[in-house]
């Protein structure tokens, strides 16, 4: 197949590339660069250095490649970023969204493969882990040009027929994970533990998220190539790491010995987070494989 993937420049679109690369498919990347990098480019994928809310790029691209399939990864997506400044990332993960559906629905694509996300989707649920069939309920504008992204593609979809598939994403880690972001907490502290450096936690350090290793998402989206036809699925552990435990798992791993420094919780920030996976079980047949330790080990060798 070829397909184009948006912000395949970026951490989770690159390994993304790669595992397409891998497959035998012909990969084209649409990056702007502005959190990605010419260094996670896989050297057998064609780049396209192109906004994806550029529409007359865009068409020009999708009128020479004729890709059979759209993943869409490129975002602004960062939370307490887009609560400060929302314009930005409605206008990228809205808007860029539209522009690649519409160019796909004027050359025919046959999917769209969306990277949206389960953490800032689901509000506060009441019952964690939680599953697809929970209301979404954003509380920021990331989560919610995210929620809008979704519907655009199923509106899309339908108005052109192609399928389509999204990924709810619980926070992924791993290699290229950019240590210098707002999130990210396993390439950031990875990264202060190793020079010795002391990590912050925001609040009191029992604040949890669902840890999934980017290897395991690439293999999701191997997957959804072929399988998964217009649904909506959860990628998760269905497991709640706290703060204090990814300290101290990345503290071991990186042998620092000091104690991480706590400051007050920051705005928007969710409290408890872990997303079931029977339906990605179901439908791709997938299940996280790489566990914490080791993907944490993995990644502290790269930093
Ligand atoms: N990292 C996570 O834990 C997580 C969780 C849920 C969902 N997601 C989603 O997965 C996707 C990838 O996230 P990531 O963590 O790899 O972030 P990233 O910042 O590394 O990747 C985003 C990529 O998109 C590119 N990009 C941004 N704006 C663009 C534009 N206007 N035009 C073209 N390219 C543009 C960036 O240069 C970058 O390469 C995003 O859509 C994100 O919302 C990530």
């Amino acid at each position: 197949m070829k397909i184009i993937v948006t912000g395949g420049a970026g951490f989770i679109g690159s390994h993304v590339v790669d595992a397409y690369v891998k497959a035998g498919h012909k990969v084209v990347v649409v990056d702007n660069l502005t959190t990605g990098s010419r260094k996670n480019l896989n050297p057998k994928a064609k780049f396209y250095k192109t906004d994806i809310r550029d529409a007359k790029k865009i068409d020009a691209i999708f009128k020479k490649e004729k890709p059979d399939a759209v993943n869409h990864h490129a975002a602004i997506a960062e939370v307490v970023k887009s609560l400060r400044d929302p314009l930005p990332t409605l206008d990228v993960n809205v808007t860029g969204t539209v522009n690649l559906l519409l160019a796909g629905g004027r050359y025919r694509i046959k999917k769209f493969i969306f990277s949206s996300t389960g953490g800032a989707m689901y509000g506060s649920p009441k019952k964690i882990p939680v599953s697809e069939s929970v209301e979404p309920f954003p509380l920021s504008p990331y989560g919610l040009s995210k929620l809008l992204g979704e519907l655009t593609i199923t509106f899309y979809a339908q108005m052109y027929g192609f399928d389509y598939f999204i990924f709810r994403y619980a926070n992924v880690y791993g290699p290229r994970q950019n240590p210098n972001g707002e999130a990210g907490v396993v390439a950031i502290f990875g990264k202060l533990t190793k020079a010795g450096k002391q990590p912050i936690i925001y609040g009191d350090g029992s604040k949890t998220r669902d840890y999934v290793y980017v290897e395991d998402i690439a293999r999701a989206n191997l997957l959804a190539l072929k399988k998964g036809h217009g649904q909506t699925v959860n990628i998760g552990w269905g497991k709640e790491i706290s703060d204090k435990k990814i300290f101290e798992t990345i503290a071991r791993g990186a042998s620092y010995r000091d104690k991480p420094r706590y400051a007050p919780y920051r705005k928007g920030e969710l409290y408890r987070s872990a997303l079931t996976n029977a339906k990605a079980k179901k439908i791709l047949g997938w299940k996280p494989k790489v566990k914490l330790e080791e993907g944490i080990k993995r990644t502290l060798a790269t930093l």
